[in-house]
């Protein structure tokens, strides 16, 4: 593996050690090795596709909302490994394009960040996204399902990023939604079973919430 990318492994682990929410060390390093395997059947860029996953959560807006915008700590990183300032801002732009927005989300403008988008939201389904999901309702203080409390389908960034919901909710107001969003065959194909997973899951939870044994 090249120095640079052992060294950028080493700065996101040190980076989320303290980071409890579902945005982790090894959220990262799934997406990345993630990243590379759509990459290769893409016959993509490699090495902009590694930065850009390894890169992608340390400047979100919900962990570090004041580097966010100008990608400091991404910016940081990548000056320090002496990159030069036209791949820098190919990688922050392929960080920019990632983010689910709701109704507001943004189709990346390269094949690079098509495939980094694919590898994150992947990480939000199947066995590892029903835990995430669980992890992060329970660091928010959400409750897990409320009968009463119906989903909001179709929200705009804003209303996405505001609105106080049940952890079952965000499988219909987020997760369901990610399959057709793929932009890569592969990840589709993934997506595809890891959707059908989970729609098992919301069955079962239901059926043994209604008391059925
Ligand atoms: P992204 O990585 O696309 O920016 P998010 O930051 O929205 O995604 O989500 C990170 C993880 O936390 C995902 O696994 C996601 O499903 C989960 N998550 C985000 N919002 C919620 C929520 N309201 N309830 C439960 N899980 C959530
Ligand atoms: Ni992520």
């Amino acid at each position: 593996m090249e120095l640079l990318i052992k060294k950028a492994i080493g700065f996101v682990k040190d980076f989320f050690k303290n980071e409890y929410s579902g945005h982790d060390f090894y959220h990262t390093l799934r997406v990345y090795n993630t990243a590379i395997e759509i990459a290769k059947e893409e016959q993509a860029n490699i090495r902009t596709v590694s930065l850009a996953a390894l890169l992608h959560d340390v400047d979100d807006v919900k962990l570090s909302p004041s580097t966010s915008l100008n990608k400091d700590n991404a910016r940081k990183f990548l000056i320090e490994n002496n990159i030069d300032y036209k791949e820098i801002d190919l990688i922050c732009k392929i960080i920019d394009e990632i983010s689910y927005k709701g109704t507001d989300s943004v189709k990346p403008s390269t094949l690079e960040g098509c495939i980094v988008q694919d590898a994150d939201r992947l990480d939000a389904l199947g066995a590892i996204g029903i835990a995430r999901a669980f992890a992060y309702g329970g660091n928010h203080n959400r409750i897990m399902y409320d009968p009463e409390i119906l989903p909001e389908l179709n929200m705009s960034e804003y209303e996405y990023r505001n609105h106080v919901s049940t952890t079952i909710n965000h499988f219909y107001e987020k997760l369901f939604n990610l399959k057709s969003l793929m932009n890569t065959k592969k990840a589709h194909e993934i997506a595809e079973n890891r959707e059908q997973y989970m729609q098992e899951f919301i069955s079962k939870f239901i059926n043994e919430w209604e008391g059925n044994l």
